[in-house]
């Protein structure tokens, strides 16, 4: 009998195409973001889920799930969203998606970093209000070349992003878990601490997972640390920012700017940030391109294909 999947969000047509042939699926056609109560409920009968980011998943839905549910796969890289540890003791697997999105991501990161740095958001206003004249010293940004790129986290999204910001002549730092092997590290410079790495950051791009550790990583002590005038720019998730802290730093232009694909209570924003001109921010579009989307999407589907065909568990996060 085929194994019954509740798909929580609506994917590319070729992916639902290609899980509708495998198993039978409740799609959601209407892309509803299900509540925790609704996605509890349609849980019941089903033998796996297909979250994605929208699903808080945490360990009080976790405990109400059916025990039919065996795996959830995170349409995602990022797994924040899931309790996974309360899954682990209820015996969920939960499996993510690593790789197929780290150019797509490390693209946005970078144009996270130019729209910051140029000032891609005061420029774009001006031109919309057509209030704007040339002048030589009309939105002066902060060039890249000859900057510091301090890489929090150097993941394969870290490492890709660093690549990328080594062509605009940045020179590369980064704070890891632990330092890389030097094939891995291709120059960049290791710091053992928090402190250390944002101490020489121009330019900081937050690239790590979202942990317990992690979270509000940049707060008021934190944000001292940096130097005056230093670019702040995140394409990982919203809950390492505290946007208090931030946002004072900004208008206290102790930071220049910030560049946000991601924050807290997506897709609300602190309002703040909106009344910053050189906040330059964007509705998480870090992996929003046909190809990474399919990729991830396949990738979800097959980790629940190999789960119940075989009995082991790829990309498995807990
Ligand atoms: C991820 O996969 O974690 C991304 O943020 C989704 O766009």
């Amino acid at each position: 009998m085929k194994k019954k999947i509740l798909i929580t969000r609506k994917l590319l047509r070729e992916n639902e195409e290609k899980a509708s042939k495998l198993w039978d699926v409740k799609l959601n056609l209407n892309d509803e973001v299900y509540s925790q109560k609704k996605l509890i409920e349609l849980s019941k009968g089903f033998d796996g889920i297909l979250s994605s980011l929208t699903d808080k998943i945490d360990e009080k839905v976790i405990n109400s799930l059916p025990s039919s549910i065996k795996i959830i796969s995170n349409f995602a890289v990022g797994f924040g969203n899931i309790d996974h540890e309360a899954a682990k003791k209820k015996n969920i697997a939960v499996t993510n998606t690593p790789d197929v999105l780290t150019d797509a991501t490390a693209e946005i990161a970078m144009l996270l970093i130019l729209g910051a740095c140029r000032r891609a958001n005061e420029g774009i206003n001006h031109v919309k209000k057509e209030n704007w004249k040339w002048s030589a010293d009309f939105l002066i940004g902060k060039q890249l070349t000859g900057s510091r790129l301090g890489i929090l986290g150097m993941g394969r999204i870290g490492r890709a992003l660093a690549k990328l910001a080594k062509s605009f002549g940045m020179e590369i730092h980064y704070r890891n878990r632990s330092r890389l092997s030097p094939e891995l590290e291709m120059g960049a410079k290791y710091h053992e601490s928090i402190k250390s790495l944002f101490s020489i950051s121009d330019v900081l791009s937050i690239c790590c997972p979202s942990t317990k550790e992690t979270k509000d990583i940049i707060n008021k002590e934190t944000l001292e640390y940096f130097p005056s005038g230093a670019i702040i720019t995140n394409v990982a998730r919203g809950d390492m920012i505290d946007d208090e802290a931030m946002i004072q730093a900004l208008v206290n232009r102790k930071i220049y700017a910030i560049g946000l694909d991601v924050y807290k209570g997506e897709p609300k924003i602190h309002q703040g940030y909106l009344n910053q001109p050189t906040a330059f921010i964007l509705p998480h579009l870090g992996s929003a391109t046909k190809k990474t989307r399919m990729a991830m999407a396949n990738l979800a589907i097959d980790n629940i294909d190999v789960f119940f065909s075989t009995g082991k568990c790829k990309n498995r996060i807990n």
